[in-house]
């Protein structure tokens, strides 16, 4: 595949009044969703559940393209009908996650590092077969103590600039996602430090290995102070910080940005998203590639009554794409 064509896709996955709904989780960590309402983690749920997000009436007006899960790519809905068609159908690309998850860094006591490397030029070549126009690796960064270390951030940035570059080979866009967690006490300049160093090493480790950035897309979290710090950071404290960061560390030859949620709630999730759009023009579109902020209160409904709050769910999800759509251009209001 051509470098136009990584572009466009690329292009398409940050359209303008449009993101990505991250419903990539594996099943260890949909257990712990599932568990929150009481759903048993069965396959044949978590096809059920999928099934309900991807068939939303509407989706695509302001969703371009889904995470999915290897198990997910897989499946149908009830009718037989694989998930990809759907999605293909609609215009909504399909996305799959290929990372294997943060693993212990051995030396470094508290740290992770995102595995997932072997046998992954196999994997990424029947991804493609199966539909796969881009993919999602995700490396955590912990702030703690002396944490994180320049170690830990260059092994997971090598890590993804490795996985960025298979992904090209493959034909397949690649999302690159360093999330500095929000978990800790930190405030929000600690965390503004850290995801400038985190961004700098992850372009460092593109260009060593010959990315094209053209044909990337960056999974960003948002600067902002840790969730048990004492003095939470306001919306336009974080629009402010996220966009001079990214300023100072992203090359504006990249298509697009969007942010996870990372346990925002999904108000400030929009609002942020919202903020720094109005602060535009920006050298990329900042769109979103929610999971929680995009699915929690549809999960909520859809788990109290699967059958009897089926279109109830799909409304919600079809409300938090709308206002996130709309953020994504600098339109949303509260209460909208
Ligand atoms: P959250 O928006 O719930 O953080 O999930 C997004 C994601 O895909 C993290 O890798």
């Amino acid at each position: 595949m051509s470098i136009e064509q990584l572009e466009s896709i690329a292009q398409a996955m940050v359209a303008p009044g449009k993101g990505i709904i991250a419903i990539d989780e594996s099943n260890n960590t949909i257990k712990k969703r599932f568990d929150a309402v009481g759903v048993p983690n069965t396959e044949e749920n978590r096809r059920a559940y999928r099934e309900m997000l991807l068939t939303t009436p509407g989706l695509n007006q302001h969703i371009s393209g889904a995470i999915l899960y290897d198990e997910t790519i897989r499946q149908s809905t009830k009718a037989g009908v694989p998930f990809t068609k759907i999605m293909l159908d609609a215009g909504i690309l399909p996305g799959i996650k290929v990372d294997k998850g943060p693993f212990p860094l051995a030396g470094f006591p508290g740290e992770l590092v995102t595995e997932g490397l072997d046998g992954l030029r196999d994997r990424l070549n029947e991804y493609a077969k199966l539909g796969a126009k881009f993919a999602k690796w995700r490396a955590v960064i912990t702030i703690s103590g002396e944490a994180p270390s320049g170690t830990c951030i260059e092994a997971n940035c090598h890590a993804l600039a490795r996985y960025a570059a298979l992904c090209q080979e493959a034909g397949i866009v690649p999302m690159v996602e360093p999330e500095v967690l929000m978990d800790g006490a930190h405030d929000i300049d600690e965390c503004y430090e850290v995801t400038e160093a985190t961004l700098r090493s992850l372009f460092a480790s593109l260009y060593e290995q010959n990315v094209m950035l053209e044909g990337t897309i960056l999974k960003a979290s948002m600067v902002l102070a840790g969730k048990d710090c004492p003095e939470q950071s306001e919306v336009e404290d974080v629009a402010d910080a996220t966009i001079r960061c990214l300023k100072a560390a992203v090359p504006a030859s990249l298509p697009g940005i969007v942010f996870l949620s990372g346990g925002q709630s999904d108000e400030f999730a929009t609002a942020n998203l919202n903020a720094m759009n109005q602060q535009g023009p920006h050298p990329w579109p900042l769109s979103f590639s929610y999971g929680r902020a995009m699915q929690q209160a549809a999960l909520s409904l859809w788990g109290k009554d699967m059958a009897a709050n089926f279109a109830s769910a799909q409304a919600m999800v079809a409300q938090r794409a709308k206002a996130n759509g709309m953020a994504a251009l600098g339109q949303w209001k509260k209460g909208m």
